[in-house]
Order: structure tokens, then C-alpha cells, then sequence
């Protein structure tokens, strides 16, 4: 079957649908949804059998949802239509949510349906819920629904509202007010909820610092207090601010009023660097690891001779401040007795590499640039040369440029089955990219294959990853049970009775690297290619940057996702 994704933006979903589906033998393009025009003549070229469409901002044209079959992934149970469908499913803390997969027709999310899935809500942001239960669902719809379609015997059900189990119900676009915090009655738990309805877009409406702002990525505080409303803490980059009877962690922010960069996404004490100076700082305390929920970004953990460093960077975009506090965690992780240490990342990314919002803040995004690749060569450095104990990436969630080839610096990298991988940086208007990528990339994959994945710039499944060498295991698990998974198969690593001989290999192999290319050669090859990049007379990465940080829409689909306008170049 020939499958055109007409889609809003690649984004996480369509993905993972791109890689399940190319690898499952289906002939896939993608076409961003730029105007009608655009998606007539992808249609035209590419001929597909069914559109899916699994991220749209506006409706399908109806001369081609007439023309061809075209597959709405709606991220709502049965029966559920609107254009905020998760938003309020959080909000209105619904126990179990789904996926519906419905054939577009005139009326919003009311076509006749092929597929549904659920799953049991959890108490996590609209973003990580989207990254993991709805994408899971997504894919068993998707497949489930093109199994359906080839049978040719199957007719999809058209939405009836006196079925039993048709539970859903349509709701309008939510709006600011629907989840405008009261700070001087909301509880914790309802500030939460409000919070994580909105992330990571639109967010939260309210003020800060008698500024207007959208709150972003909130974490629940179970001991400090203060009176309702009131900023009572700083931490990193975040700001805690009491509710009637607890407080909440804010990490990230937008100042609607904010000049240029300032208007981004920000961790909340980078946006407001001039006024939470008086804020208590609470950056030293709550950080070991104590049983009771707070703002903490890196935690380290030990059981049966492993440790575990995890590192919750939202979106897993990380700053120079991040990395150097994860350098310093890596380093007295380093000095316990453990055999195996294990760099969890976060549940929703492992790492996207550096902190582009960040680098677009700064009064000099060049040397902001240099900062940030130098503070995660540092720590990739500090990975590589670990020669004393095994060290494992295990990647629950995605992971995108630089953070790819920083989880290669580990001996040996896993992953949920589920996750999605990006291996280049070209992107980025160019990048050349370090983190010794030139160095552990071929070492696992060979000069080769090495090429074609930074240079195709295309997405991987774990599996594929698996199969090419580029990590070493793919874990069939969901976003909770991976962590016990992970616990058990290294505690096995742990308790080898060759273990010394793995420790004696990996010394060995070390030196002998070490002899033939230092590290310092390939990192400073990597970082004479970067200068170019931040400093040189090409602008390509600077403009990539701000495209990717301000959202700026596609006005094109790129070639190497739209192999039917490369051919249509060609011909
Ligand atoms: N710096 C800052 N923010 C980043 C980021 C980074 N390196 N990588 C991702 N993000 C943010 C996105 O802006 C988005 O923000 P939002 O919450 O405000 O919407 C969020 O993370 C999710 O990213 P998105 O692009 O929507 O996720 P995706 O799953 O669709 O795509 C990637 C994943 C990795 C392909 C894509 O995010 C990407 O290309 N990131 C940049 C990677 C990179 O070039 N890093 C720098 C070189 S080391």
C-alpha cells in the first residue's frame, strides 16, 4: 500500500507511525499540510492508496477525502470530537482515555470509525501522555485499521451516539479561562492538573512578577509553604510558588510581553534572571534522595551494586547549568562502589542535546553555542573514560540529535521499544555536530552506515537501531515497567561472575582507542567544524535555530521526506 502522512509537522507521532510503517514494508511520503494547492498536487504525484492523517491544525480538502480514503488519528475515546480532546481529558481527570482512528468526512472527527484503543490515564503532562499512551494507541490503531482496509470485507462503523459504547462526546476548543488558576483557592493537586493540560502548548495564563506569562512543566512540593499565591522558593531553573495547601514547582515559562527571544520558553528563573534574586534559593536542599515529591532534575539512586542517574531535562533539551550539574552528579556516582551505573534521562526524552531555547536567549547565541557543546563533551568525556565499571544508557524515551550520540558514549545503550531515534544533526541548518560522535558512531555502525544516518537525517526505530548495531537492546515494555526491566537486566551485569574480565576488555579496548586517535584529536576535529557552525560566514545554523525555537511554519515538505516531490524534481 502507498501511504501519504499529510501532517501539520513531523512531530513525535507521525514519527513513529513513518518508521513502524516504512519497516513494516508500506511505501510511505509525507506531506506538510502548507495549504490545499499543496496537498492536491502530493496527492496527484504520489498517488497513495489512504492518506493518514495523524497531527492536522485544519480539515482535509474535500475533493481529496473524497477521492481517497484518509485516516484521522483523533486523540479521544469513541464518540469523543473537538480540537482539545487531551487537554480535556486531563483536566477533567479522566480515568481511562483512548484513541480513535476515523475516516475523515464534512464534519469534525465525526467519519465513520475503523479503530479504537484505550489505555489508563496517568498523572503526567498532556506532552508525556501524547509521547507515550496516545502515540502506543495511535500505532495499534493505524495498523489495525490498514489490516482492516486491505481485507476488503470490512465497514467501518459510522458514530452513533446511542451505542453503548460510544462514550465520548464533542467538546469545544478549550479556552485561557477553562483553566485559569485561582491561587487563592486552587489545591495543589488542581494547579497540577490545570498546568499539565496546557503542556507543552499553549500553557497556563497568569502572571508572574505582575507580568502576563503561560506556566509550564509543574511539579507537586510536599513541604514547603506559604501563603497562597506567593513565590517562596527558587531552585535551578525553577520557581515554587504556594497554593492553599502546598506548593507547586513552575520550571518553565513564557513572558507574553517579552521582547524577541525573551518570549520563548524558558526555564522560569532565566526568564525572570532580574527579579528572583531576592527568592530564597533552595538549590543545595531536597536533592538526595528523599521520599517525598519536589522539584529535583537529577536524581541518583544505588540497589544490588548498580546506580542510577536519572536526568529529567525538560524536553530533553539541556543548558550548560544542566549539563555541569550532571557532570558533577556523573562524577560522585562515579566514586560509589557500584558496578554498573545506569543514565535513565527522563521518561519522555532521553536527550535532544543542547538547549536551543537557551542558546536563542543568550546575549550571544554563537558563544552560548560553544559553551553548551563544550559542557556536553565534558560529560561525554567523563562517560567514555570510565573504565572502572560498565555504564549503561537506558532510554525510556526519545532521544534526537547531540542526545543520541551522548547516550553512545555508554558501553551499552537499551531501549523501550517504543522509542524513536534521530541520529544527526543536519537539521539544524547544517550542524556538524560533537559529542565524539566521529569517534562512537562508526565504532558501532561502521564508516558507512555511519554516513547514511547523519546524512539521510531521517528518523529509527529502537528496533532498527537494534539491528544495525547502532544500540545493543530493545526492551518490549511500556514507560512504567521499563525502569524494573532495565533494574533487573543490569543487576545480571552486575552479578556475572565474568564481570572483572568485562571490566579487564573494556580498559583494554580503551587504551588501544586511546593510542591509535586520542579523544582530544576527535573532539577538537568536531569542534574546528562547529566553529564554522556558530562563528563562521554560513548563517545556516543561527537560522535554523530560530525557525525551530519561534515555530516558524514549514513553507515546504522537505525532499527527504517527500520522496514523491524528489522523484517530480527529477522526472
Ligand atoms: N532545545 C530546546 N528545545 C527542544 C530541543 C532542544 N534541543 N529539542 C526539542 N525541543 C523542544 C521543542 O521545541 C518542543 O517544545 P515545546 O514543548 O515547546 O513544544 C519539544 O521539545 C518537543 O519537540 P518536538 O520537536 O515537538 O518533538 P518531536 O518528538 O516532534 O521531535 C526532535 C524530536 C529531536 C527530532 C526535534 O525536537 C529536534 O529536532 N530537536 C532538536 C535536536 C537538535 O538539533 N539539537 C541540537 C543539536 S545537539
Amino acid at each position: 500500500m502507498r501511504l501519504l502522512l499529510l501532517t501539520h509537522a513531523f512531530n513525535c507521532l507521525t514519527q513513529r507511525l513513518w518508521v513502524e510503517l516504512t519497516e513494516s514494508g508500506y511505501t510511505v511520503s509525507v506531506e506538510f499540510d502548507i495549504n490545499d494547492a499543496v496537498t492536491r498536487e502530493a496527492v496527484a504525484w504520489f498517488q497513495p492508496d489512504a492518506i493518514i492523517a495523524p497531527f492536522l491544525k485544519r480539515a482535509i480538502p474535500q475533493d481529496v477525502w473524497r477521492q481517497i480514503p484518509c485516516l484521522v488519528i483523533h486523540p479521544g475515546i469513541v464518540g469523543d470530537r473537538g480540537p482539545s480532546a487531551l487537554d480535556w481529558a486531563v483536566l477533567n481527570n479522566e480515568c481511562r482515555w483512548g484513541v480513535t482512528c476515523l475516516q475523515a468526512n464534512a464534519e469534525m472527527d465525526a467519519g465513520d470509525i475503523w479503530a479504537w484503543a484505550e489505555f489508563d490515564m496517568r498523572e503526567a503532562a498532556k506532552s508525556s501522555l501524547y509521547r507515550h499512551e496516545v502515540t502506543e494507541a495511535a500505532v495499534i490503531t493505524v495498523r489495525q485499521a490498514l489490516e482492516r482496509m486491505q481485507s476488503g470485507s470490512f465497514r467501518p462503523r459510522p458514530l452513533n451516539y446511542g451505542d453503548p459504547e460510544v462514550r465520548g462526546q464533542w467538546r469545544p476548543r478549550i479556552r485561557s479561562r477553562d483553566r485559569r488558576i485561582d491561587w487563592t483557592t486552587d489545591t495543589s493537586a488542581f494547579v497540577l492538573r490545570k498546568i499539565r493540560s496546557a503542556d507543552g502548548q499553549p500553557g497556563v495564563v497568569d502572571e508572574l512578577f505582575g507580568e502576563p506569562v503561560r506556566l509550564f512543566d509543574a511539579w507537586r512540593e510536599d513541604d514547603l509553604r506559604g501563603s497562597p499565591g506567593a513565590l517562596i522558593a527558587r531552585r535551578h531553573g525553577a520557581l515554587c510558588r504556594a497554593t492553599v495547601d502546598g506548593a507547586v514547582w513552575i520550571g518553565q515559562v513564557k513572558r507574553n510581553n517579552a521582547m524577541g527571544a525573551g518570549r520563548l520558553k524558558l526555564p522560569a528563573t532565566l526568564a525572570f534572571a532580574d527579579s528572583v534574586a531576592d527568592l530564597p534559593d533552595m538549590a543545595e536542599q531536597r536533592t538526595s534522595d528523599a521520599p517525598h515529591e519536589t522539584f529535583r532534575e537529577i536524581r541518583y539512586w544505588e540497589n544490588a551494586q548498580v546506580g542510577y542517574l536519572e536526568f529529567r531535562f525538560y524536553n530533553g533539551a539541556m543548558s550548560v547549568d544542566q549539563c555541569e550539574r550532571l557532570l558533577r552528579a556523573y562524577e560522585t556516582a562515579r566514586s560509589r562502589p557500584v558496578r554498573v551505573l545506569v543514565l535513565l534521562g527522563g521518561p519522555d526524552f532521553w536527550s535532544n542535546g543542547m538547549h536551543l531555547n537557551v542558546i536563542e536567549a543568550a546575549h550571544s547565541p554563537a558563544d552560548e553555542s560553544w559553551r553548551t557543546i563544550n559542557a556536553i563533551d565534558d560529560l561525554a568525556r567523563e562517560i567514555i573514560t570510565t573504565t572502572d565499571r560498565v555504564t549503561v544508557a537506558a532510554l525510556r524515551g526519545n532521544a534526537g540529535g547531540g542526545g543520541v550520540f551522548l547516550a553512545l558514549a555508554a558501553d551499552r545503550v537499551v531501549a523501550r521499544a517504543g522509542v524513536v531515534l534521530n541520529p544527526h544533526y543536519k537539521n539544524m541548518g547544517n550542524l556538524y555536530g560533537s559529542e565524539y560522535w566521529t569517534y562512537l558512531l562508526p565504532k558501532r555502525v561502521g564508516a558507512e552506515r555511519a554516513k547514511t544516518l547523519t546524512e539521510n537525517r531521517l528518523p529509527i526505530s529502537a528496533r532498527r537501531a537494534a539491528k544495525i548495531g547502532l544500540i545493543d537492546r530493545v526492551m518490549s515494555a511500556d514507560a512504567v515497567s521499563f525502569v524494573p526491566a532495565v533494574e533487573a537486566w543490569a543487576e545480571n551485569i552486575a552479578e556475572r561472575e565474568n564481570f572483572d574480565d568485562i571490566i579487564r576488555a573494556k580498559h583494554e579496548q580503551r587504551r588501544r582507542d586511546e593510542s591509535l586517535t586520542p579523544l582530544a584529536g576527535y573532539r577538537e576535529a568536531e569542534l574546528d567544524q562547529m566553529k564554522l557552525n556558530f562563528y563562521g560566514f554560513d548563517p545556516s545554523y543561527h537560522v535554523a535555530r530560530y525557525n525551530f525555537v519561534f515555530r516558524v511554519p514549514h513553507s515546504r515538505t522537505p525532499l527527504h521526506l517527500a520522496p514523491h516531490r524528489r522523484k517530480q524534481r527529477e522526472s
